[in-house]
């Protein structure tokens, strides 16, 4: 038996609801109703990507046959806590419910208690069979914050999640070739390739949170759209397979889905809700008061930091784009800035970058330190080792 240990969570969960905290806002405040309606999208919606997910790559056989519980959160899936029944709790706490079977996660699937995963459960000779499977915007884009378990906890919408292995669970499918199975088996953990299916090119990005957004008229690392509903139509359509129709003449791009179009409509909610998840502040002792603020001086003075990240959000994204050599992670290749609608990056918010480790948009900096560090050393700062340490206390405290 193992005991788990429930931690408080008013504060993290508070604060992902709230807009007010962090980011200034330059919309009108978000209806209500629509944040709401934008939030059941988010966590829920799959916009008929099963065409995708089941009559394509056949994932529901898969989940039936071989993801039990175990295995699914090994691959970073996230169980949400708040969906599931007394007696769900109690049988995984007892240990009745069997962790180590495909049923079990089908159970979760029908109680939606697996995050970003929506499946149809009928019963098939008297048994519960999961029939059709989709996936939403949550997969990547939440996590849960494990007061139950691990993995196991109340969702935390925006938070990336980092523990996902994308690639791996597609390559569970039977639909793909050997050779597609070794692409997504490369991508690792808390990364995922948006691009690979359109260009044919194989280098995933990190997956980036999706709060903290609010006021930034550039979305996506390269900023390719001026708002979040031209990112969420692009990945709706393109990578979860929904149905409906994307055009971007930049890429030469133009993909249409079934013939009716289940995107469009939701977008606006889709990106109200987004606009409403505030960057999440650094949790109490986190990080060190007095070096934090030795090292805002630094990334105001020496390190030139704030020259690009400007403002409430640390960012010039509405100013300004940069060429690829302003990226630490390039030059890399195939460049992730060739691939995209600007060929140029973003320069990154930094509210909340505490959370999300690794940093850049390849993860090639392992924590805040290692960021700090790689921009002494390319750019020639000449910062001293304190001055680094200070550094990444003040990126910590944002
Ligand atoms: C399979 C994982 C996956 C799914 C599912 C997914 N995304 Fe993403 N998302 C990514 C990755 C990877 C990027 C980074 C792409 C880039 O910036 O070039 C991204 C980028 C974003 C961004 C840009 C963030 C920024 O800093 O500008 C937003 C917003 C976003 N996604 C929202 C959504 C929404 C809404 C959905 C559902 C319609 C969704 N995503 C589905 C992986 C995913
Ligand atoms: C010339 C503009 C520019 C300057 C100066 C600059 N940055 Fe950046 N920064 C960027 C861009 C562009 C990115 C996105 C790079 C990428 O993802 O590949 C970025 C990304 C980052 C990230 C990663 C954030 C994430 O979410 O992954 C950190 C941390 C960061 N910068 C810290 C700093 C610090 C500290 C300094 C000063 C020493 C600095 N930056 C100076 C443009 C700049």
């Amino acid at each position: 038996m193992r005991a788990y240990l429930l931690l408080p969570i008013g504060c993290l969960a508070a604060a992902t609801l709230l807009s007010a905290c962090g980011g200034s806002s330059d919309n009108a405040p978000p209806d209500p109703a629509l944040v709401a309606q934008g939030q059941q999208i988010f966590r829920f919606d799959t916009f008929g990507d099963e065409a995708q997910w089941t009559d394509t790559l056949r994932m529901h056989e898969v989940i039936a046959a071989a993801v039990d519980p175990t295995t699914a959160l090994s691959v970073g899936l996230k169980v949400d806590a708040d969906a599931l029944p007394p007696s769900v709790v109690e049988g995984i706490r007892n240990g009745s419910v069997d962790l180590k079977s495909p049923a079990t996660t089908v159970a979760l699937i029908k109680l939606d208690a697996v995050v970003g995963i929506k499946g149809t459960v009928q019963a098939v000779d008297g048994k519960d069979a999961l029939v059709r499977v989709g996936v939403t915007c949550a997969l990547c884009h939440s996590t849960v914050d494990n007061s139950f378990a691990p993995g196991i906890g109340k969702r935390l919408d925006g938070w990336p999640n980092r523990d996902l292995n994308p690639g791996a669970i597609i390559a569970l499918s039977p639909a793909l070739t050997s050779a597609m199975k070794a692409v997504y088996n490369s991508w690792g953990k808390g990364k995922y390739d948006p691009r690979f299916n359109i260009d044919g090119s194989n280098k995933p990005v990190v997956i980036p949170p999706a709060y903290g957004l609010d006021g930034i008229h550039r979305i996506t690392f390269t900023g390719d759209g001026e708002d979040l509903a031209y990112w969420n139509r692009y990945v709706a359509v393109t990578q979860m397979g929904g149905l409906g129709s994307v055009v971007e003449p930049r890429l030469n791009l133009s993909v249409t889905h079934g013939s009716v179009d289940l995107v469009s409509a939701k977008l606006p909610a889709l990106q109200a809700y987004q606009l409403s998840l505030a960057a999440p502040a650094p949790p109490a002792g986190s990080f060190d008061a007095a070096a934090a603020a030795r090292g805002r001086l630094v990334f105001e003075g020496g390190g030139k930091c704030a020259t690009c990240h400007s403002g409430a959000s640390f960012t010039d994204a509405n100013a300004t784009l940069h060429p690829p050599a302003d990226s630490m992670a390039e030059p890399e290749s195939p460049s992730y800035a060739a691939r995209s609608a600007t060929k140029q990056y973003r320069t990154s918010p930094l509210r909340g970058a505490w959370q999300h480790a690794p940093y850049f948009h390849d993860g090639s900096a392992p924590t805040l330190e290692a960021a700090a560090q790689t921009y002494n050393g390319k750019k020639g700062l000449g910062l001293s080792a304190q001055d680094i340490a200070d550094l990444a206390q003040y990126l910590k405290s944002l």
